[in-house]
């Protein structure tokens, strides 16, 4: 390595601790339109730009939580006039904010109804955007990526 990539990869692994270890702060205490979600505000300004360049018919996101993040990507689709937005999670909650683009689905990411309820609800030509937030465990991921 040389000392420029070494002293950039220093301040990756700072930010990286600043950020993920000390949520209380971060991830943990980050809104949007008063709705509590779990990202860095950065990952969701390349959001926009994905969003934005690709206009998804279809976006699925996988683990709702308190439903900040579907409401954002909601929110994106309302701003470009386009899409809809399926987001999946394990755990029902009860103060999922409402927006007329989103359908929240009850059940794992993974199960094949689940993905077939998706696949019913989205027409062959559709541009499908997916993010993956639920279990980030490698096992999970990949079945998720199969389904
Ligand atoms: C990191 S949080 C999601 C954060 C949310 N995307 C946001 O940006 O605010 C992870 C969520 O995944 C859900 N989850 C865990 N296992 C799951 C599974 N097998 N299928 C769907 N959701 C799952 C959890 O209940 C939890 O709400």
């Amino acid at each position: 390595m040389t000392t420029q990539s070494t002293e950039r990869q220093a301040v990756v692994d700072a930010f990286q601790h600043l950020y993920y270890d000390q949520p209380e702060n971060t991830w943990d205490n980050t809104y949007w339109l008063g709705v509590p979600t779990q990202k860095c505000p950065l990952d969701l300004w390349v959001y926009q730009e994905i969003i934005f360049e690709l206009r998804p018919d279809v976006i699925v996101e996988c683990g709702t939580c308190k439903g900040g993040s579907a409401l954002f990507l909601a929110s994106m689709c309302d701003m470009v006039r386009n899409g809809r937005v399926f987001s999946i999670d394990i755990e029902p909650q009860r103060s999922r904010p409402n927006h007329k683009r989103v359908r929240y689905i009850l059940g794992s990411s993974t199960d094949p109804d689940v993905a077939g309820l998706v696949r019913q609800q989205t027409r062959p030509k559709d541009r499908v955007l997916v993010f993956l937030d639920s279990d980030h465990t490698k096992e999970h991921v990949l079945n998720e990526l199969r389904a």
